[in-house]
């Protein structure tokens, strides 16, 4: 199962991702006082993200989305190709923003689909891939910090707060408010 890195989701990194993430929507549902949490999770391999929201928060409702589904909850879905059927609160996309074909276009869609977006890449500037890794792992983007956060805001997106992993400084996730709201 190596299509899209899928033997490691099971790693610690891939899971400090997910805890990143949740608490990125603690905090924002927080700071609203919203009373409930409504997730779309794009790419949601094998849904950790759904365990983890569900230990830390009370009220949440969650559906992943894939084109692998790893279990039956998971609606099948083609990120390049198919339309989100509703719109959401939060859409997350954790490890998936690289093998996206049109990330420009995928985001500006986004825009339209939901509040709140928290999107992990990992960025070019730590130097650690060359154009055979990239290929090797079927990146499709691999984008710099300031990059990533440049088209999140031509795309329609206000970034909110950012965190970088502070080891291997490689993986940033964002969480940004759409401007279409
Ligand atoms: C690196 S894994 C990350 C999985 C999960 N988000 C996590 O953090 O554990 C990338 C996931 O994106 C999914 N994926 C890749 N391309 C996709 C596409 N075009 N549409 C939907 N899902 C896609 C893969 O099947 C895989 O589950």
């Amino acid at each position: 199962m190596n299509r899209y890195n899928l033997s490691d989701q099971k790693a610690t990194s891939w899971l400090n991702r997910a805890e990143i993430c949740v608490s990125f929507i603690q905090r924002d549902i927080q700071t609203r006082e919203a009373e409930r949490v409504d997730v779309a999770d794009l790419g949601c391999g094998d849904e950790k993200l759904e365990r983890l929201l569900a230990s830390r928060l009370s009220r949440v409702s969650y559906q992943g989305y894939d084109i692998i589904p790893q279990s039956r909850r998971v609606i099948a879905l083609d990120l390049n190709r198919d339309e989100l059927p509703r719109h959401y609160d939060f859409i997350t996309v954790l490890g998936v923003s690289e093998y996206i074909d049109d990330l420009r276009g995928f985001l500006v869609k986004m825009a339209g689909s939901a509040d709140r977006l928290i999107i992990s890449h990992v960025i070019s500037d730590a130097g650690v891939y060359d154009g055979e890794a990239l290929t090797r792992l079927g990146w499709r983007n691999h984008l710099s910090k300031d990059q990533l956060l440049s088209l999140l805001a031509e795309c329609g997106w206000e970034v909110l707060d950012s965190y970088l992993e502070p080891i291997e400084k490689r993986t940033f996730l964002v969480i940004a408010r759409s401007r279409a709201g």
